[in-house]
């Protein structure tokens, strides 16, 4: 019996560790290290669509996920972000020729009509003492913006480790809404007088808090590195309403999932609710949060009691809850005054009732006394 007992406890001690997958049962969830939740997917029919489809792309015996010729370093589906790998553009002065080589991108995200920049943490940075360059944007309902970024110094004593404010580098942000960018520099920028000790100009989107360092100009480690970008990323083209009426298309599938309109153009986004995590984009996807895993959810001396999406501290007898505090237990005083009155009470009337007893076989034994010797 008791043998019963403990496996039926290991069985479901077993079921509740078994972690939740973040992709569809039975298809890949990561590639070259790098976790693939859905809707994104490896290969035709495990993506929600075919903008979330990646492909793992195998390079020098790691084989990362790439979308188009961009290889994603990680994915977010709780902020509906990714972090994909950036080249830098370079403009370099070539002494046999006395010219400028160059190696200018753009990206373009047009056609993956989901994705965006995100124009909060990114920026344009250009890094040398003498340049100039040029950026334009566009964005899904193609408005075109046009930008420029001018740096400049005097010496290499003027620069300084971490201050991109136009001294060696300079950073521009990038309009809400973007999915294409291109980035050139301005050929007739005249900066032969920094050749010699700053051959090179670059021009990036990254990630914003790219630390400027002073190595940036006086090597040319820039030329052999990428950079990184936040992608925004969101279902369809249409608002969680409308989105909620075609069940068979709505994306937010666990029961406990909300829905929530891209802040960064068309589109949804779906989440856990509040004291659920996981997967909202997966049937069962989003599990209850075991709040009581971390002990100081209730304080002392208040129990902690694990509910389906959220959690309650109990107090202790003779305790209650403080005012307008759930997590904290105080002592009960009227309820603790009243069993100290009560065994007071208690207390007083015994006495009384055995001080009157005592009494009662007094006066007898004195009635007693007085009779027999007749007062
Ligand atoms: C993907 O799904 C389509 C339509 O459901 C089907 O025709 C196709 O064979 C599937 N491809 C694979 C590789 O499973
Ligand atoms: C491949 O790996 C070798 C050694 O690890 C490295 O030297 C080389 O640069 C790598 N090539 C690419 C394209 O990453
Ligand atoms: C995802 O993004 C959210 C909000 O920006 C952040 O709190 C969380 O730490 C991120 N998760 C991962 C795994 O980076
Ligand atoms: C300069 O240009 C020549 C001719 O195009 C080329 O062979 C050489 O590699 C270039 N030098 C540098 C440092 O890029
Ligand atoms: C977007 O604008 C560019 C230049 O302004 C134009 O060449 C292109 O055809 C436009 N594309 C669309 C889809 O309207
Ligand atoms: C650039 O400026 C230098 C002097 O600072 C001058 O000698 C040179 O001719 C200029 N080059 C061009 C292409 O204007
Ligand atoms: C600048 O780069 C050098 C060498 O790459 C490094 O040692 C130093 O810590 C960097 N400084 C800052 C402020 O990042
Ligand atoms: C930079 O990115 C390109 C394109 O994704 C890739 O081929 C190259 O190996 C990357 N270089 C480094 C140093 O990561
Ligand atoms: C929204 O997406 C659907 C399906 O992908 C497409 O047919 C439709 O043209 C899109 N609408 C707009 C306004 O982009
Ligand atoms: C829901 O979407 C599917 C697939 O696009 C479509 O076949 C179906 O007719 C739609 N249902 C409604 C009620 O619009
Ligand atoms: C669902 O999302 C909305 C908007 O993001 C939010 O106000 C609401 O609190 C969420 N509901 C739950 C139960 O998480
Ligand atoms: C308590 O948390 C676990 C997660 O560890 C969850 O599986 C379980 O359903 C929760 N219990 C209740 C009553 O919600």
């Amino acid at each position: 019996m008791i043998q019963i007992i403990i496996q039926l406890v290991l069985l479901i001690s077993l079921s509740k560790t078994k972690a939740a997958s973040i992709s569809l049962p039975n298809y890949p969830d990561s590639c070259g290290g790098v976790p693939i939740p859905y809707p994104f997917g490896i290969g035709p029919n495990c993506s929600l669509s075919e903008t979330f489809e990646l492909s793992c792309k195998s390079i020098n015996g790691t084989s990362p996920p790439y979308r188009r010729d961009y290889l994603f370093l990680n994915i977010n589906i709780s902020s509906g972000q990714a972090l994909v790998n950036m080249p830098i553009s370079s403009q370099c002065y070539n002494s046999t020729t006395n010219s400028d080589d160059y190696k200018n991108w753009e990206v373009d995200l047009l056609h993956i009509t989901d994705f965006r920049f995100n124009h909060e943490k990114n920026m344009i940075v250009v890094i040398r003492c003498d340049t100039l360059a040029y950026t334009r944007c566009f964005s899904d309902n193609n408005n075109s913006y046009l930008g420029g970024c001018v740096s400049g110094c005097d010496s290499l004593e003027s620069l300084s480790d971490g201050s991109c404010s136009g001294i060696g580098c300079c950073q521009t942000s990038i309009p809400k809404g973007i999915n294409y960018i291109e980035l050139w520099f301005d050929e007739n920028f005249n900066n032969s007088k920094v050749y010699n000790f700053n051959p090179c100009s670059y021009a990036m989107l990254t990630e914003a808090g790219f630390m400027f360092n002073t190595s940036h100009i006086t090597t040319d480690q820039l030329l052999r590195q990428n950079t990184s970008a936040v992608i925004d990323w969101a279902i369809g083209n249409t608002t969680c309403n409308t989105a909620q009426t075609n069940k068979s298309t709505y994306a937010c599938r666990s029961i406990y999932s909300n829905c929530s309109d891209s802040s960064s153009g068309p589109g949804y986004l779906c989440n856990c609710m509040d004291g659920y995590q996981g997967n909202p984009y997966l049937d069962e996807g989003c599990q209850d949060i075991d709040e009581c895993a971390n002990q100081n959810q209730c304080s002392e001396p208040a129990k902690c009691h694990n509910l389906s999406g959220s959690y309650k501290c109990s107090c202790p007898f003779g305790w209650r809850k403080k005012h307008n505090n759930l997590r904290d237990c105080e002592l009960n005083l009227t309820l603790v005054i009243g069993i100290c009155g009560g065994i007071f009470a208690l207390l007083f009337l015994g006495v009384g009732i055995y001080v009157a007893h005592e009494r009662r076989v007094l006066s007898k034994v004195e009635e007693k006394y007085f009779q027999k010797h007749g007062g």
